[in-house]
């Protein structure tokens, strides 16, 4: 069975490709600012209100490079998953700007190549937009210095590798101070529970100007696919600058305890080839998507859209991280929402089960930012876990891996109205 598992998305709407933008560190700092309001805009002789983005319609371009990549028509894989109830095809390559990578068949031509001028500094702005898969990323003969993460500055380290989860940026120096040459910049999945994935390795080209395109550019030694210890320790790393310009408002007193479990688990479903298929679950409820917006119920009174009772604790508690749970795997379906206090301060903690198997879970807070104050490998112990917290100078971030068969807990205020939600399974 669990090799028939992967990863599956639930709630997801990343873009599938790795990318990166990136310019010298010493250019001048190029600052953007999108206001996004009503205004009044004319065409055909009619004047009417309408979204603009700094007084624009339509507003301005917002150049992307995409390409992760299956050899199928992803709609066909995606209708074929949903068909077995299963999650849809590995894919065939992860890409880096669009690009395999010379690993791949017939991918010469398909590699990005990055040209550097000695003893110049960059910044390479790295984004996972990958749909499921955690990635270490690492550049031959080069160390990274992180200085960034999910647009919030960190205190300074370097690294040889970093990790990275879908949704989640990375901004890392790089100094190109070391012999001439052509180096690989190369990506290749984390995953440490016994799932398949696509493992190959995507790679993209740092470049020394002058060096002819012929050399064969050297590898990076990557973690190996199952480094928990690496993956662990550098997370560990990560911390917010929290210097009196950019500091860390971690909030020190909790209004709301809330402590969800992320699951996977097995529905019956009449149109699936075999009568089943996988659901994905926190405090064991899969989301069904309702006819109607949530938001536009909540502004129009539309009554039966949704329930607000989301519970704030698992309904049974279990062994979460024990043996794995294989049978009465059924979840209940719901629309159901959470109402959280303006301005109230929300503690949440993730947690892993072991339902079929365990497994890392990147999650997301729409509109929000929040303080991942701790983590940890099996279950979370609300007794001695939080005498651990980070309330100082946790790292701030709007995604976060939590991980294979552990826990992870954050806090925000919830100062953003609006609705909000968003885990990758
Ligand atoms: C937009 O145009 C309408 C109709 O001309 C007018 O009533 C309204 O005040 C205008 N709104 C703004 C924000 O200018
Ligand atoms: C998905 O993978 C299976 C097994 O490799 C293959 O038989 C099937 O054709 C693939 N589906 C699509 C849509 O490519
Ligand atoms: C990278 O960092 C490691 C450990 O901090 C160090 O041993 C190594 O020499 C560094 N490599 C380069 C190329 O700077
Ligand atoms: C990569 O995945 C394939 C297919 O699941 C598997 O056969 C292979 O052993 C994996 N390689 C590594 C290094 O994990
Ligand atoms: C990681 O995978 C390698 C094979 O790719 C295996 O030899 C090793 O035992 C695995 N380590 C752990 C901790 O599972
Ligand atoms: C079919 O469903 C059963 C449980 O109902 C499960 O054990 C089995 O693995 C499923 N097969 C596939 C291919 O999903
Ligand atoms: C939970 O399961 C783990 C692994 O099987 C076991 O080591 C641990 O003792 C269990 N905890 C409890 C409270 O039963
Ligand atoms: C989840 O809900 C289903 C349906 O109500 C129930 O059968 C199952 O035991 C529940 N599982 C857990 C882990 O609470
Ligand atoms: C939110 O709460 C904080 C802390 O109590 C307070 O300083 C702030 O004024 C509140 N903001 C609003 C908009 O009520």
């Amino acid at each position: 069975m669990a090799a028939a598992l992967s990863k599956i998305s639930c709630w997801a709407f990343y873009i599938l490709f790795l990318y990166f933008v990136y310019h010298p560190a010493e250019a001048a700092v190029k600052r953007y600012q999108f206001d996004i309001q009503v205004k009044n805009v004319s065409r055909l002789c009619h004047a009417k209100p309408i979204v603009t983005v700094n007084g624009r319609f339509p507003g301005p371009t917002v150049y992307v490079r995409e390409g992760e990549w299956w050899n199928s028509d992803v709609e066909d894989i995606e209708t074929q998953g949903d068909k077995l109830g299963l999650p849809p095809n590995a894919s065939d390559a992860h890409t880096i700007n669009g690009k395999p990578g010379p690993l791949f068949p017939c991918s010469e031509k398909h590699t990005f190549t990055l040209e550097v001028e000695q003893s110049k500094t960059y910044l390479l702005r790295i984004i996972n937009a990958a749909l499921n898969d955690e990635l270490f990323f690492a550049i031959a003969g080069h160390n990274m210095t992180v200085v960034e993460i999910d647009a919030v500055y960190t205190k300074p380290f370097t690294t040889r590798a970093i990790l990275i989860a879908p949704g989640q940026t990375t901004n890392v120096l790089v100094q190109a101070t070391q012999k001439p040459d052509r180096y690989f910049m190369a990506a290749r999945p984390f995953m440490d529970a016994p799932l398949s994935i696509d493992n190959r390795t995507a790679t993209a080209i740092l470049q020394y100007k002058g060096i002819p395109n012929t050399v064969i550019p050297l590898l990076p030694h990557l973690p190996e696919a199952n480094d928990t210890s690496f993956a662990l320790s550098y997370n560990a790393k990560l911390r917010s600058l929290n210097s009196p310009q950019f500091q860390a408002n971690v909030p020190l007193k909790v209004d709301r305890h809330l402590f969800y479990t992320i699951g996977l688990g097995i529905n019956p479903c009449p149109t699936c080839l075999n009568g089943t298929k996988l659901a994905a679950s926190l405090n064991n409820i899969t989301f069904v998507m309702p006819q109607v917006g949530l938001l536009q119920a909540h502004y129009f009174n539309i009554k039966g859209v949704f329930r607000l009772d989301f519970p704030d604790n698992p309904p049974t508690p279990f062994n979460y991280t024990g043996a794995p749970l294989t049978a009465n795997l059924g979840t209940t379906l719901g629309t159901r929402v959470s109402k959280i206090a303006y301005n109230s301060t929300v503690q949440l903690v993730l947690q892993d089960t072991n339902l079929l198997s365990v497994e890392s879970h990147p999650f997301h807070l729409h509109g929000y930012n929040f303080f991942v104050v701790g983590t940890g490998i099996g279950n979370f112990d609300p007794k001695r876990d939080p005498a651990k917290f980070n309330l100082v100078d946790p790292p701030e971030r709007n995604t976060v891996g939590v991980p294979t068969g552990g826990w992870t807990a954050i806090r925000f205020r919830a100062d953003n109205p609006g609705k909000f939600s968003d885990t990758n399974m």
